[in-house]
This record gives C-alpha cells, sequence and structure tokens, in this order.
C-alpha cells in the first residue's frame, strides 16, 4: 500500500480526526464526541485476544512492579482498544493476578480509541457470545469470576467497570500522563506507515513509567530501529524504551 501525508498505509482505510486529549487532563477522560471524528476500516475485537499479552501483564508486570515496592498504583493502557474487549481483559487480568498474590494494590487500566460509537459501546460492558469465541481455560476461569455470562451475553462486573476508564483519544497526540507500567497497542499500527509508526509509538513511549513495557503488534524492524525501543529478549512483541 501506498504511503500518504497522513501517515495512514491507505487513506481508504483511515482520515484524519481531529486531536482529542482524554489523557491529558487528568484521571477521567474527556467525552469529546466531535462529529469529525473518523473511524478504522476495522474495528474488530474480543475478549482475551492474544493472550500473550495478558501473559505478560501476568506472569512479569505485575511481579515487577510488586518487586518494586512502588507506592503508585499499577497503570495499564489499552491504546486503540475499539470497543473496550482488550481494556476490561487487561482489567480483568490485573484484578486476578494481584488478588492471587495477595498484594492489596489497586489498578487502573485505560482504554482509548478514536470511535466514539466503540467507545459507547464499551461503556455498557456487555458482549456478545462471538466476543469470547476462543477463549482458553485459563480466560474462561477469569471471565467467570469477574463477568456475568449467560447464554447469548457477557456483563462485565461494576467491579472491574469501575477500575476501567474508557475514552476517545487519538495516539497521534502525546499524552500528558506518564505513568503506565504496561501500554498495549494491537492490532493498530499495521495501519499506518513506517512513520506513522514511529511518531505513534514515540507518543506510546512518552507515557510509559520508567522501567515500564510496551506490547506492540504490527510493527516492522524499519520501526523498531527508528523508535528508539528494544525488543525484550523471549518476546515478539514486548519493547522498553532505550
Ligand atoms: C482492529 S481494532 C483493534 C482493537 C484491539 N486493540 C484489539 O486488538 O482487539 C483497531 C482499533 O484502532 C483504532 N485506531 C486506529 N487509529 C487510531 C488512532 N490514531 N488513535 C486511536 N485509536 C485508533 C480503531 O478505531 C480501531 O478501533
Amino acid at each position: 500500500m501506498g504511503e500518504n501525508e497522513n501517515n495512514f498505509k491507505s487513506k481508504a482505510d483511515f482520515v484524519s480526526s481531529r486531536a482529542m486529549n482524554p489523557l491529558t487532563s487528568g484521571e477521567q477522560p474527556h467525552d469529546i464526541f466531535c462529529d469529525n471524528t473518523q473511524t478504522a476500516a476495522t474495528t474488530a475485537t474480543q475478549l482475551f485476544r492474544n493472550p500473550e499479552m495478558f501473559a505478560i501483564l501476568s506472569r512479569k508486570v505485575i511481579p515487577e512492579y510488586l518487586a518494586s515496592q512502588t507506592a503508585t498504583q499499577l497503570s495499564i493502557w489499552s491504546a486503540g482498544c475499539s470497543n473496550g474487549a482488550e481494556a476490561y481483559s487487561l482489567a480483568m487480568v490485573a484484578a486476578q493476578t494481584l488478588s492471587a498474590l495477595e498484594s492489596g494494590k489497586r489498578y487502573s487500566v485505560f482504554g482509548t480509541d478514536i470511535n466514539p460509537e466503540r467507545i459507547a459501546e464499551g461503556r455498557k460492558g456487555v458482549y456478545l457470545l462471538p466476543a469470547i469465541r476462543s477463549l482458553t481455560d485459563e480466560y474462561r476461569h477469569i471471565l467467570n469470576a469477574y463477568a456475568l455470562v449467560k447464554r447469548s451475553e457477557v456483563t462485565i462486573s461494576e467491579e472491574i467497570k469501575i477500575c476501567t476508564k474508557l475514552g476517545l483519544f487519538d495516539i497521534r497526540n502525546r499524552p500528558k500522563k506518564h505513568t503506565f507500567n504496561y501500554i498495549v497497542c494491537n492490532h493498530v499500527l499495521q495501519y499506518y506507515d513506517t512513520s506513522g509508526q514511529i511518531e505513534i509509538i514515540s507518543n506510546l513511549k512518552g507515557a510509559l513509567r520508567r522501567g515500564g513495557y510496551m506490547y506492540l503488534e504490527g510493527i516492522t524492524d524499519k520501526t523498531v530501529a527508528g523508535s528508539g525501543i528494544v525488543k525484550i529478549a523471549g518476546y515478539t512483541k514486548l519493547f522498553q524504551a532505550t
């Protein structure tokens, strides 16, 4: 696909959207549902998609966070979260892991997207069964603990919703909040050309806490080389800022 001035791989995939900065003003995302917001060609998502992302949270990010004995709360960002399924999944894994380790620590998850319809949908916290079609036993167990699973739909519990804030934000902007332990950007970057990917990664990097991790899907070696990030040994999609 050809590159263009908006850094999208194809103008048919994305068109430019107005700057929205929920992460620039405290902990609560602003809801700026502007009428010129454009959506991606695909907002496909599901609960507990890409199990590796969640295993990294429970087996690496959280144990390292607890070992650091920091007083601050664990903070996670799902950048390009579509209808929030990924953000709620991260919250459920964080809740389950922190509770299993009896840490007494709190967590927060931000889920942001440029698509207002998906964010509004996500705030309801109700997903139809196709959203969990390929769950492993491990994540089905976590889902049953933190959501009401009925025959045709899944309702996320209030306990999880309280810790998960969904809002509009264009990741081509730089957020002010820079205290995230774990940022995931999954199935988003592949729609951008190399310079667009580098710009977005620079914004994500700026939001990371020292020692924090980024789970980035869909980037090339050229992007990695130009972004000042290093791949963590033993993982294909896990990075830290240099
Ligand atoms: C294919 S979905 C991926 C959803 C989720 N991350 C997952 O992997 O299941 C891609 C999402 O990225 C969002 N997106 C694309 N460009 C964005 C941008 N510049 N800022 C915020 N969200 C963006 C789209 O609106 C869409 O919801």
